[in-house]
């Protein structure tokens, strides 16, 4: 898809097909009122029959227009005028990119950033455009044979802007949103495959193909023979049930002055998760392909990072592994030594997600990073506790935390700061080791957090619980691309 930015009148820029909107009652916007007047009134006369109330979402295709320079004209409803912002109109411009995909039109120009949008400026309006333009050309890469989605005619995006100035920050907006788009995207096609074809092996693929198509990004691939060296143990311990070999991976992008600390991001990489030896129940477990959207989002990131060639320093380390049962698997009760050296009872198969990590987490003190940040579908607590729509967000860091917050609200892509602290630390107390990898049920996504904290002592640290937002379960199953957006705006302005 190609973006560019138009200062042309509604009704003189050609194109197969403007976008206008229609508040809600009928009132029309500025962009629709001017160019109402130069087609004879034909926006207005819809309004004025009860065909065109401007609800969020409804809309109107106009076809063989006169007095415009347009081939079609495209008018969605906004829905209420005061309370219009950034979530109305990704919602509004979403709508109109379905409607214009079940035409022939090849391209199209929106004059919604030209709209009173309450939370946004040209560059924030520009870059949403073209992340939720970019998003919904995306297709999974799908295993069917038949009856593939077609593709939509649209190859090219105009966004309308009213300055000189705003035009240099829309551009800025779209180069920065291709960016986010591309890291999304990846991070969907990998969380998207199954889990016999997204192995360790896969995503270690998936690292050396950046480092080959990037000359900014290097990866070195541990196996598990260098992972024993390093002592390993809590991570080895994890996919001791299966025949898949393990891999950390280790990304590395220099934007920088090598004496910057870099800022390092943790992934988890579990391509499949069937608790282990504390077996999942069988419903929904398909779902747990997508328990490697961490080690994704890294991936993603770095992709977005290195398009964009931001002069920043950024480390990735990921381990990947399957969390199989077998007759090598560990077993409930089994003690493990981390390569930090405090060993942990593991009460828990299921609860893998922290055990790869800790020793992840203890690598990155390697790099003497200035920030690390891990990202996890680590607990289905925090679903329950947050839902969908924002991520856990724990840190033992202030700054970094309210920077992770605003960041995600930039990005439309939020997390919401949890506590973590000694009271809940303490039920993960165990008779046998340093400390177990389970505390029971209650505020278990913060005794998640709580355990990783027990590896980041002295380290700027935050992690992410993208349990709930990484994917989407039902008919529109699929990976979310999040939160690559926050991430991606965190290292914009950092
Ligand atoms: N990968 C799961 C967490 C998860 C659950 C992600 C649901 C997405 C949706 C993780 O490894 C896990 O199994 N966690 C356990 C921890 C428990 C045993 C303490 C959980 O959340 O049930
Ligand atoms: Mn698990
Ligand atoms: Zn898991």
């Amino acid at each position: 898809m190609q973006f560019f930015v138009s200062t042309a009148a509604p009704s003189k820029q050609r194109t197969d097909c403007a976008i206008v909107g229609v508040y809600d009652k009928g009132i029309l916007s500025e962009t629709a009122q001017a160019l109402d007047k130069k087609i004879g009134g034909r926006i207005s006369r819809l309004v004025k029959r009860g065909d065109l109330r401007g609800k969020a979402g409804d809309g109107v295709l106009l076809t063989d227009i006169e007095g415009a320079a347009c081939e079609r004209i495209y008018v969605i409803g906004l829905g209420a005028r005061d309370g219009f912002k950034r979530k109305q109109y990704r919602k509004a411009l979403a709508s109109a990119l379905g409607a214009l995909a079940r035409t022939g039109a090849k391209d199209a120009v929106s004059y919604l950033s030209l709209e009173e949008v309450g939370d946004s400026d040209a560059y924030i309006l520009a870059r949403t455009t073209t992340e939720v333009v970019g998003n919904a050309q995306y297709r999974i890469p799908d295993h069917k044979t038949a009856n593939k989605r077609p593709k939509s005619a649209l190859t090219r995006f105009g966004i309308a802007v009213s300055s000189r100035a705003d035009r240099t920050h829309a551009e800025r907006g779209i180069k920065h949103g291709q960016g986010i788009v591309a890291g999304m995207s990846l991070m969907r096609d990998l969380a998207n495959q199954p889990a016999n074809v997204c192995t360790p092996t896969y995503l270690s693929n998936a690292a050396k193909t950046l480092a080959r198509d990037y000359r900014s990004i290097r990866v070195r691939i541990l196996n598990e023979a260098e992972c024993r060296r390093l002592k390993m143990g809590s991570f080895l311990s994890v996919t001791s049930g299966t025949e898949e070999p393990a891999r950390l991976i280790v990304l590395e992008y220099f934007g920088a002055a090598r004496s910057q600390a870099p800022t390092v991001l943790v992934g988890k990489g579990v391509t499949f998760d069937t608790g282990g030896i504390s077996l999942k129940p069988p419903a929904n477990m398909d779902e747990m392909k997508f328990d490697m959207s961490g080690a994704a989002s890294v991936l993603g990131t770095f992709k977005a990072v290195a398009e964009l060639g931001l002069p920043i320093n950024l480390v990735g380390v990921v381990p990947a592994c399957e969390n199989m049962p077998s007759g090598r698997a560990t077993k409930p009760g089994d003690i493990v030594k981390s390569m930090s050296g405090q060993t942990v009872e593991v009460l828990n198969t299921d609860a893998e997600g922290r055990l790869i990590l800790c020793d992840a987490l203890t690598y990155a003190r390697r790099y003497d990073p200035d920030v690390v940040i891990d990202i996890a579908t680590l607990t289905g607590a925090c679903v329950i506790a947050l839902g969908n729509h924002y991520s856990g967000l724990f840190s033992n860091d202030e700054q970094l935390s309210s920077a992770l917050k605003a960041a995600g609200e930039r990005a439309d892509d939020r997390a919401w700061p949890m506590p973590i602290g000694e009271e809940y630390a303490e039920q993960l107390k165990s008779n046998f080791a340093d400390f177990a990898n389970v505390a029971g049920r209650e505020g278990g996504a913060i005794t998640a957090a709580c355990f990783l904290a027990k590896f980041t002592e002295g380290l700027r640290w935050a992690h992410l619980d993208i349990a709930g937002t990484a994917y989407q379960g039902g008919s529109q199953k699929g990976s979310t691309g999040r939160p690559v957006p926050l991430l991606v705006d965190y290292l914009l302005t950092k």
